[in-house]
């Protein structure tokens, strides 16, 4: 059996590596295609070095650009390797353009795919992911659902239970493997000179608000706001999309500790002693939960609908006030819940399913 492992931007890498890792200990047959969607250093590279990757047999490079630009670049792309390496399956892992693309191309050509982190929907088709996962599940053959939940929405749209797997996040292992590694990174709180539990991070990157002039708008002023309530800093690692769209902006960030994009394990370092973190990340409103730190999303609606459910987050859009008072709300809460995500082994899961059936 060999194996075709498709990545391209900075979550894909990370929730893929638990599933690389197990390529690597089966002694199983693989190669890593990697888009170039993500290529900045601190999206990407540092990724596969950190977490002790294999270096990827293709790169796309296909870069930035306009949505069709960028999937149809990466379709042609694809194409030209998998009809080179007759791979018998294609894996792919959340709902970016690479992701689309790469399925698409796969289920063309009649070669079996994969899709990891099946089943997520937040029902708002404005969302460029929420149509990117909806596609992809549509044509894949195995899909990794997360959870029950997921497992019954694929179920519901008319996919067919056979095809459905419950196996967790692999997120939940990239957690548990990295976290060890990641209590080295100490000196990542003299660097920014922060006091574990005494301030909140903060990570920003979805188009419909960083792009939007008053949603953006919004965030920042409810930071802001919270600095000034909490007298306590607010780091914010900005994602190169919301730099670019700041500047654009010309909004005034004062009192907002920004910082470049972090490695996995600084990140995770300062995710797990944050007071709380604020986000509109996937994989951070995840990994919050698992690591019981509270988590306020700044979006109308999510994907990850089981976080709300056992407590761990709280959605509060992008109006400050909202913010602020969502602040309130999660801090009084208990923080204890139990994680829903998974065990730490669906890495080892998907790679036996992979197994079994082809
Ligand atoms: C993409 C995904 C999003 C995912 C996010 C993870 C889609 C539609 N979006 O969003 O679902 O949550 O990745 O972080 O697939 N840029 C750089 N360096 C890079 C990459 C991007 O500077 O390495 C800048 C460019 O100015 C680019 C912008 O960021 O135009 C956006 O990049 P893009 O890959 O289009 O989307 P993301 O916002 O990163
Ligand atoms: N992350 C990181 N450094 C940062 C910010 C985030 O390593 O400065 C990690 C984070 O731990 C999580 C992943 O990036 O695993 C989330 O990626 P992102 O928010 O870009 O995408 P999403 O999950 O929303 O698709």
């Amino acid at each position: 059996m060999k194996i075709s492992v498709i990545v391209g931007t900075r979550p894909e890498i990370i929730k893929m590596s638990p599933i690389i890792r197990e390529c690597e200990r089966a002694q199983l047959e693989y190669f890593i295609l990697h888009t170039g969607q993500h290529y900045s250093y601190n999206m990407d590279r540092v990724f596969f070095e950190q977490l002790e990757l294999p270096k990827p047999r293709y790169n796309l490079d296909v870069g930035s650009g306009a949505h069709a630009e960028q999937t149809g670049k990466i379709l042609m792309g694809v194409e030209k390797i998998l009809v080179k390496e007759k791979p018998d399956v294609v894996l792919v892992e959340g709902d970016t353009n690479t992701v689309l693309a790469g399925a698409l191309a796969a289920a063309k050509l009649h070669i079996a795919v994969g899709h990891v982190e099946a089943g997520l929907r937040s029902y708002d088709r404005s969302m460029p992911e929420e149509i990117n996962r909806v596609l992809t599940d549509h044509c894949s053959d195995l899909l990794f659902a997360p959870t029950e939940a997921s497992k019954d929405i694929l179920l519901h749209e008319g996919l067919p239970e056979k095809n459905i797997f419950v196996t967790g996040n692999t997120i939940v292992d990239a957690v548990f493997q990295n976290m060890k590694l990641a209590a080295k990174k100490e000196h990542i709180f003299e660097e920014i000179k922060l006091k574990k539990s005494a301030y909140f991070l903060v990570t920003t990157h979805r188009q419909e608000n960083v792009d939007d002039h008053d949603r953006f708008s919004g965030i920042l002023q409810g930071l802001q706001q919270l600095r000034k309530d909490y007298n306590l800093p607010v780091v914010y690692p900005l994602h190169p999309r919301a730099r670019k769209k700041l500047e654009e902006f010309h909004f005034d960030a004062e009192g907002i500790t920004l910082i470049e994009p972090l490695d996995y394990l600084s990140f995770l370092q300062l995710e797990r002693h944050a007071k709380l973190v604020l986000t509109d990340s996937g994989g951070v409103q995840e990994e919050t939960c698992i690591l019981g730190v509270p988590c306020v999303t700044l979006r109308d609606n999510t994907e990850r609908p089981e976080t709300v459910d056992v407590g761990s987050n709280v959605l509060a859009g992008t109006n400050p006030r909202n913010i602020v008072n969502a602040v309130v709300r999660m801090n009084r809460r208990n923080k204890k819940w139990e994680n829903p995500l998974g065990d730490g082994t669906t890495g080892a899961k998907i790679v036996q399913i992979l197994r079994e059936d082809l």
